[in-house]
C-alpha cells in the first residue's frame, strides 16, 4: 500500500544511498533482490508518516493511566465519537499510543486550494492544522468559512501569494478555512495563528495544540526508548550535549525524579531558550541549559568550583547522551530530501568530534549512549566501528529495552555487535493503511508490534567506559 510517491532525493544522494543499501556485507547476507526490496520498502515508508502518534506522559506530574483517561476523551471529542484506542506499551511504561488512521482515499477534492510549505504539510499529515505562516498560496477567492482542498508544495517550487500553482503537489485533506485570502497575505506582516481548520485529513490523527501542555510531551516512540537506555538515576550528573529542544532532555529529568543534575548544551541561543521553556512547562528545576559547541565542551585548565556550565573538566560525568546532529533521513514522513551529499557526509567528522569530547568528559564506569534519527552507515555502525578501534576503554554493551532490530551490516561490525546495538528500520513490516474497522479486529499485542517497528528511523548504540584510558 503506497499513497504518496517513494521519497525522492538528488541525484547524487540517491546514488550514495543505493551505495548504502546495496554494500557487499548485505549482498551476501541476504541476497540482492532482497536487500533491494527491502530498500525500496524503506524509501516508501519514509514518504508516509508512522503508524501511530506517541506521546510521553509527564509522570513527574501524573499518572499514565490519569493522562490516558484525559487523552482518550480529547480525542473522542477531536474525531467526534469515533473510537479510537489510546494504548499503553508494555515495554516503555511512560508512552501512550494513537493508531494512525488512513490513507483514507475517498476524500472529495474542492475547487478551493490551498497550497502549504513542504513542512507545513508534514506536520499537518501528524495530526497538526495548517497556521498561516505554513501557506504559501491560495485560490483566488477563498474567504472565512470556505471549505478548502489543502496540498503540499514538496519541492518548494510555488511562489508565496500565487493564485494558482501548477507544479508537484500532494493532496493532505480538506479544512475550513479561518481567514480570507487577504487576510492570509495581508501586507501589514504576517498573521499568526490558525489559518486552516482540518476537518478531514488523509491521515487522521488528534492535534496537540495545547492540549494537556504539562503532562504530555509528544515523542517519536525510538527517541522515548534512548531515555531508558541511558537509565539515568536520581542524583546523578548527566550531560545531554546536543539537546534542543528538550524531548530527551525533560525526559532524563523525569526518570531521575527531577533529583541530580541534567546539563543540557546546544549550539544554537534560540534553540536553548526552548530547552528553558520545556523544562518549565513540565516543571522539571534539575535541568541546567546552556547554549555551546559541544565539540569545545572539555577544559583543558583548572575551572572555578562555582561554575556551573561548561567548559567542564574531564571524567566529570556519570552518563552522557550524544544525540547527535544527523542528516535526518530517518524523519516521516519525507517526500523530498533537500541536502545535498556533501551535507549529507558533512555530519559524519562533526559527530566524531563530539563523540571525542563525549568520551573523555565520561567517568570511568560511566554510560555514553550515541543516538540519531537517521539510516546511513556512515552516522551509524560505522561510527561504533570507528569508536570501538579509537577508544579501547569503550565497551558495547546490551541496551534495554530493545525493541528495535539490531545494526546493518556493512561496517565490518561483527555479529554479536550488531545485536547489541539498536536500528528501528520502518522496512521491517510492510507498509499498510489503517482505517477504524481493521483497527476494532486488531489484537493489541499486534498493534503494539507495529508501533515498534512502523516509526521512524533511528540508531541507538550503548557504550560503557571501562577505564580512564
Ligand atoms: C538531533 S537534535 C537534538 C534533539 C534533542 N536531543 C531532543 O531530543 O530534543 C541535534 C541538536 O544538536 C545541535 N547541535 C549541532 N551542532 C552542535 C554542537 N557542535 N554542539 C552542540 N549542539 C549542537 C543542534 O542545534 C540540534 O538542536
Amino acid at each position: 500500500m503506497s499513497f504518496f510517491p517513494k521519497i525522492a532525493f538528488q541525484y547524487e544522494v540517491e546514488e550514495y544511498l543505493t551505495k548504502v543499501f546495496r554494500n557487499n556485507e548485505l549482498i551476501a547476507a541476504f541476497g540482492t533482490q532482497e536487500a533491494e526490496n527491502k530498500y525500496q520498502s524503506l524509501l516508501s515508508h519514509l514518504s508516509h508518516p508512522p503508524a501511530f502518534t506517541t506521546v510521553r506522559v509527564n509522570t513527574h506530574l501524573a499518572s499514565v493511566k490519569h493522562v490516558k483517561k484525559l487523552l482518550f476523551e480529547e480525542i473522542q471529542k477531536q474525531f467526534k465519537g469515533l473510537r479510537v484506542p489510546v494504548l499503553e506499551h508494555p515495554k516503555l511504561q511512560d508512552i501512550l499510543l494513537i493508531p494512525v488512521i488512513g490513507p483514507r482515499r475517498d476524500l472529495k477534492k474542492h475547487a478551493s486550494e490551498v497550497i502549504v510549505g513542504a513542512q507545513c504539510g508534514y506536520a499537518v499529515l501528524r495530526g497538526a492544522h495548517v497556521y498561516v505562516p505554513g501557506i504559501v498560496s491560495t485560490s483566488r477567492f477563498v474567504k472565512a468559512g470556505d471549505t478548502v482542498s489543502v496540498y503540499s508544495d514538496i519541492e518548494g517550487k510555488c511562489k508565496r501569494g500565487a493564485k494558482e500553482f501548477d507544479g508537484v503537489k500532494v493532496f493532505l485533506g480538506n479544512g475550513i478555512s479561518e481567514l480570507s485570502r487577504s487576510e492570509i497575505f495581508s501586507s501589514s506582516g504576517p498573521l499568526k495563528g490558525l489559518g486552516i481548520r482540518m476537518i478531514e485529513p488523509v491521515y487522521l490523527s488528534p492535534s496537540f495544540d495545547n492540549v494537556l501542555p504539562s503532562n504530555l510531551f509528544l515523542q517519536n516512540l525510538p527517541s522515548v526508548v534512548v531515555s531508558h537506555i541511558l537509565d539515568p538515576q536520581p542524583g546523578e550528573k548527566i550531560l545531554d550535549m546536543c539537546a534542543a529542544p528538550g524531548g530527551k532532555t525533560t525526559h532524563l529529568a523525569t526518570l531521575m525524579h527531577d533529583q541530580g543534575e541534567v546539563i543540557a548544551m546546544d549550539k544554537t541561543v534560540n534553540k536553548v531558550k526552548k530547552i528553558k521553556q520545556n523544562a518549565e512547562l513540565l516543571q522539571l528545576n534539575c535541568i541546567k541549559a546552556f547554549c555551546y559547541d559541544g565539540t569545545k565542551a572539555l577544559s583543558v585548565e583548572k575551572r572555578e568550583d562555582k561554575q556551573e556550565g561548561p567548559p567542564f573538566l574531564p571524567e566529570s560525568f556519570d552518563r552522557i547522551l550524544l544525540d547527535a546532529p544527523c542528516s535526518g533521513m530517518g524523519q516521516r514522513p519525507n517526500m523530498a530530501y533537500s541536502s545535498t551529499l556533501k551535507e549529507v557526509t558533512s555530519y559524519q567528522p562533526l559527530q566524531r568530534k563530539l563523540f571525542t569530547v563525549a568520551v573523555k568528559l565520561l567517568k570511568p564506569g560511566g554510560v555514553l549512549v550515541y543516538s540519531t534519527c537517521t539510516i546511513t552507515l556512515s552516522e551509524n555502525e560505522e561510527q561504533v566501528a570507528w569508536a570501538l578501534k579509537t577508544f579501547p576503554c569503550l565497551q558495547l554493551h546490551p541496551q534495554e529495552p530493545h525493541i528495535g532490530g539490531e545494526g546493518m551490516k556493512g561496517a565490518g561490525l561483527s555479529l554479536d555487535q550488531l545485536k547489541l546495538l539498536q536500528r528501528f528500520d520502518p522496512s521491517a513490516v510492510t507498509l499498510q493503511g489503517m482505517d477504524i474497522n481493521s483497527l476494532q479486529d486488531s489484537r493489541e499485542d499486534d498493534l503494539i508490534s507495529l508501533a515498534n517497528k512502523d516509526c521512524i528511523g533511528f540508531f541507538i548504540a550503548k557504550f560503557i567506559k571501562l577505564h580512564s584510558k
